[in-house]
């Protein structure tokens, strides 16, 4: 047993690990050291450094393990009573969160609006995917549209549905239905822009939404798409975990380069909403690594015309904490550091969020091939053996 005033010392290995790295630096670098001593002291460093890294990617690649078999738990009724039970619309959590993160959620629809403004053609006609509470929609609300909302969980339609009854009159022309974005109830090539704004993360099979989207939007037509941005970064300070800031700006392109990507939500579902003796269930959280996402919209048909990330800094970061708490200077300041990191080279790939564009072309294969999408659920193949009733 510790007694109150026992002293906790630090392991002797811990404390020359410390120690290494600015002792061997300092023989580099000393003055008037030899060149063998600067070779050695080099190589030394990159030892470690190499050796700190393999056990960095080592880790990273067992929590992935660990999470996708967390992901093995979801099921579809769990799935559906989570999000018809459990999950407010995006418009009342915004109420919930306050006004700065009602802010950088705006901050997120007006990205989307304008690109989906760049590619709608006059009277043309948009899909939403996952809509929510339709606040893609209330940034087009001047345009001669069709718009159609389909979300899976029924209470987002019916919010949505009621705020187009009780608004004002606008000249975009709304519709909702509920309906499974994994199994999209429209014919062929019918639309012409689809949006999928912070959904794809919450499939089981994104390979079958991203198939379907393929289907059904005309040929040019285009998919706004924004999701988490793999790695586990930049959830953490540069300072104690720069190799994961390193693979999020390297891996952006080269999606290998990645160790960690986590694939459910951490915390599993309210067990109000479970038998009694059920284990835990977790659901799908999963962050996309653009260059894996880019490969499967290619097999799709859907080639990628614009890749990006964007929401700096992360709303978990003390930064955010103290922009949240400074009110209408907090918000100025963070559009500013917005602006700057969105067009920053190599910062640009560290945002919390991908935003990616992606044109139907004509090509593209009838349906997911194996392993185009590496999620548990993927393995079963591509029957039609998820399909929601709605
Ligand atoms: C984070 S919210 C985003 C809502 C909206 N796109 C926005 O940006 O405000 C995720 C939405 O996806 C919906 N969703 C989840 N799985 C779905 C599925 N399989 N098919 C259709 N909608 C789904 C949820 O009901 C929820 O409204």
């Amino acid at each position: 047993m510790l007694h109150h005033n026992a002293v906790m010392r630090p392991h002797p290995l811990k404390v020359a690990r410390w120690l290494l790295p600015p002792a061997l630096l300092a023989a580099a670098v000393r003055p008037g050291a030899g060149a063998r001593q600067r070779t050695a002291a080099g190589v030394g460093l990159l030892g470690l450094w190499a050796a700190s890294y393999a056990r960095y990617r080592e880790r990273g690649k067992k929590v992935t393990a660990h999470e996708r078999e967390l992901l093995r738990t979801a099921n579809l009724e769990t799935f559906s009573r989570h999000y018809n039970e459990c999950v407010p619309t995006l418009e009342e959590e915004l109420d919930i969160w306050g006004e700065y993160h009602a802010h950088r959620h705006q901050m997120r629809y007006d990205l989307v609006a304008e690109m989906t403004r760049r590619h709608v053609p006059h009277n043309g006609s948009i899909l939403d995917v996952g809509c929510g509470a339709a606040l893609v929609a209330d940034k087009l609300g001047d345009l001669p549209l069709d718009y159609v909302g389909l979300d899976y969980g029924g209470h987002h339609i019916e919010f949505a549905a009621d705020k187009l009854r009780s608004g004002p009159p606008l000249t975009i022309r709304r519709r909702f239905v509920r309906g499974d974005g994994e199994h999209l109830p429209f014919r062929d090539q019918l639309f012409d822009v689809v949006v999928m704004s912070e959904v794809i993360e919450h499939l089981l099979r994104p390979e079958l939404a991203v198939w379907e989207i393929a289907r059904v939007l005309k040929p040019g037509g285009v998919l706004v798409l924004t999701t988490n941005n793999a790695s586990e970064m930049p959830l953490r300070s540069p300072l104690t975990d720069p190799f994961s800031w390193l693979e999020k700006a390297l891996g952006f392109h080269r999606d290998s380069i990645i160790s960690h990507r986590p694939w459910v939500w951490p915390w599993p579902v309210d067990r109000r909403i479970l038998p009694e003796d059920a284990p835990n269930i977790y659901l799908p959280h999963t962050w996309h690594k653009q260059a894996e996402t880019r490969r499967m919209f290619a097999a799709a048909g859907l080639e990628t015309i614009h890749a990006s990330s964007f929401e700096f800094p992360p709303p978990q970061s003390k930064s955010a904490q103290w922009l949240n708490e400074h009110g209408e200077a907090g918000k100025r300041i963070v559009d500013v550091v917005e602006a700057i990191c969105q067009h920053t080279p190599l910062v640009n790939r560290l945002g919390c969020h991908v935003f990616m564009v992606a044109r139907r072309t004509t090509g593209g294969l009838a349906a997911p091939p194996p392993g185009i999408w590496p999620g548990p659920f993927s393995e079963q193949g591509s029957e039609d053996d998820t399909a929601i009733a709605s």
